[in-house]
């Protein structure tokens, strides 16, 4: 990977190398040959311009392509396995137990006929729960992402609630199993910034407690630098820069990441005061 010579294996949470993903299999690749790892407990900041790739990047590593888009080369391990050749099965068993993401539109991640609660069944299940004790579970959850009546909001359907709302959800259930790796794809967009501030001071604090290892994407210069340790910067659905967080603001290497970071410059030292200012950093 550009900038980035670790050695593979158990020391990481995320390997991704030289990743291909292709609509059409002649056509130009939707991402050309990515490379990222992830340390355990370590937070990334993945970044680039709308359609540089991002998503479909993360979307391939939880094996969740659109379809009609494919992986067509390269290799992903998760915790240290590889992924290739897994089943939808399989990916569906990790998932909240070993990686759980947080989707960038959170209404396709909600199954419309189930209730809120609902949504949190399985991973309260999966971890002992039942019954009382696992509603106010569920609360709590709620409670901890900023929502003032949670018992109310567990007996709503997805569709009663706003963009926002539901990223919070997403974010309690990620939080509530515990899992090793987040993967979090414009986790805070849809907030205000009171909210976003509390939502990124709780990411930040729990991957620290929990050694849980982070990959944000995010088109937000502040939060990447007020969050994550290293950068990643794609454009055209490849990485042109990836680094230490610090040094890509301070010395950024690339053309394209000096032209960004410069054209940005006043909205981004605006956003990086007013972003650090909120998270007290
Ligand atoms: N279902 C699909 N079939 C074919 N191409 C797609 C599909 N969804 C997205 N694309 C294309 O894949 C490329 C990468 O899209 P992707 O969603 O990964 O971008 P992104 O970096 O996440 O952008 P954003 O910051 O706007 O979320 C884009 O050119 C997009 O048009
Ligand atoms: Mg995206």
């Amino acid at each position: 990977m550009t900038n980035d010579t670790r050695a593979g294996g158990e020391a990481f949470a995320l390997e991704i190398e030289h990743l291909k993903i292709h609509a059409h299999p002649s056509g130009k690749p939707l991402v050309d040959g990515v490379s990222v790892t992830l340390g355990r407990g370590e937070i990334l900041a993945l970044v680039g311009e709308s359609g540089c790739g991002k998503t479909m990047t993360v979307s391939s590593v939880m094996g969740l392509l659109p379809a009609g888009v494919h992986k067509t080369a390269g290799r992903i391990n998760i915790m240290g396995e590889d992924t290739a050749g897994w089943s939808s099965e399989a990916y569906r068993r990790i998932r909240n137990e070993r990686v759980s993401i947080v989707m960038q539109n959170p209404m396709s991640a909600f199954d419309p006929v189930f209730t809120i609660f609902s949504h949190f069944s399985e991973t309260l299940v999966s971890h002992g729960y039942d019954g009382k004790n696992s509603r106010r579970t569920a609360a709590d959850a709620l409670r901890e992402l900023g929502f003032g009546d949670p018992s109310a909001i567990l007996d709503l359907y997805p569709f009663q609630m706003s963009g926002g709302m539901l990223q919070r959800v997403m974010l309690a259930i990620a939080l509530l199993s515990h899992p090793p790796l987040i993967i979090a794809d414009e986790a805070t967009t849809d907030l205000d910034l009171v909210s976003q501030k509390k939502i990124l001071t709780l990411l930040k604090d729990y991957s620290k407690k929990n050694d849980c290892a982070i990959l944000l994407i995010t088109h937000d210069f502040g939060v990447a630098a007020s969050l994550a340790q290293r950068i990643a910067l794609m454009k055209h659905g490849k990485i042109v820069e990836s680094g230490d967080v610090k040094d890509f603001f301070d010395n950024p290497k690339s053309d394209y990441a000096r032209i960004l970071l410069s054209s940005h410059r006043g909205l981004y030292t605006e956003r990086f005061r007013s972003i650090k200012e909120l998270l007290g950093v």
